[in-house]
């Protein structure tokens, strides 16, 4: 188990969050309780949960509203996507109110509705948490991520909004100070504060951090989890490239999980694929892990702890 936490070479900065990646199925919150039981070991850790699949308290039992601590220095918090929708819509209702008066003469519930099935909502949540648990007092908080596209658009979000932010801010900038010409050319009194301006300031700069969180290895840690099957190596794939390419932050530790002994993989025709599997993994360059398939599913927390047994690091 050792292992697993040496490849991510914990560093100094807390917290330090380690980010399971990988399609639906393949193991992330089973590789994620393993993560966190040996980052606990070493120090207070959450374990927090974004996958709509609530299969934590399966094994760690229930789960409270906060985080819960389930064994010594081992809290584990599953957030509710719902609840977070609801958050996310008043605090934009609210900024939106704050920002544009004159909006409540019209309908702000319809505005709200609009931002609550917007696309993105789910997203948004999840960079919520993300920057939330960057702000905890943990020294170690590992993320079970939701399915490979919501988690990977919720990574890029922060670079798209700063694009956004800096086209607002240029248009808010040229009004401001329009509007300050126009009334000094009227000889009237200007407000020179701008609460608009001030506030596209503010959500800039946290942007800004969250985006060099995320990218910087040192407080940032991705795991990327796969299965020896097409779908989930090439999501493997995708989830490498894009975070190579457009966070500039390599992977710490690639994770082949229900690996079979040689002898069942030839008898169910899949020896070639788990061999294909395991080059591509060595072949990356980065610390992998190979985990050896239970022969059932893993059911209870006795399960978890008998296939940590069974992780070889490489
Ligand atoms: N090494 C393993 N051996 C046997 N079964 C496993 C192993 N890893 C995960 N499983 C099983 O595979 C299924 C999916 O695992 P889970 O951790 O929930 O995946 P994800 O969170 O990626 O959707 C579960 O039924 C789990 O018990
Ligand atoms: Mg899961």
């Amino acid at each position: 188990m050792s292992g697993l936490v040496e490849a991510l070479k914990p560093a100094s900065c807390y917290p330090h969050v380690v980010l399971v990646l990988g399609k639906g199925g393949v193991g992330k919150t089973t590789i994620s309780i393993a993560l966190a039981r040996s980052l606990s070991r070493l120090g207070r850790t959450l374990l927090l949960s974004l996958d709509p699949a609530k299969h934590l308290a399966k094994y760690l039992g229930v789960i409270g509203e906060g985080p819960t601590e389930v064994s010594e220095n081992l809290h584990v918090q599953q957030v509710s996507v719902e609840r977070e929708v609801e958050a996310v819509t008043s605090r934009y209702a609210e900024l939106l109110r704050e920002l544009l008066p004159s909006l409540s003469v019209y309908n702000l519930e319809g505005v709200t509705d609009v931002v609550r099935y917007t696309p993105g909502v789910e997203e948004e949540v999840f960079l919520r948490a993300l920057a939330r648990v960057f702000r905890s007092s943990y020294s170690y908080v590992v993320v079970d991520t939701p399915p490979t596209g919501v988690a990977l658009r919720t990574l890029a979000l922060p670079n798209l909004y700063l694009v956004w932010l800096g086209k607002l801010i240029e248009v808010r900038e040229r009004i401001v100070s329009l509007r300050y010409v126009i009334a000094r050319t009227l000889g009237r009194e200007v407000e020179v504060r701008d609460r608009a301006l001030e506030r596209l300031y503010e959500m800039r700069a946290e942007f800004q951090q969250l985006r060099d969180l995320l990218a910087s290895h040192e407080r940032t840690s991705y795991v990327i989890v796969a299965t020896p099957e097409p779908l989930p190596m090439y999501e493997l794939r995708e989830s490498y490239n894009f975070l190579i390419k457009r966070l500039g932050n390599r992977p710490k530790l690639l994770v082949l999980n229900r690996v079979l002994p040689d002898g069942v993989a030839r008898e169910l025709g899949v020896l070639d694929l788990q061999r294909r599997s395991l080059e591509e993994l060595a072949s990356y360059g980065v610390r992998y892990a190979v985990v050896e398939h239970l022969g059932r599913p893993t059911e209870s927390l006795a399960d978890i702890e008998e296939l940590e047994g069974r992780i070889r690091v490489f």
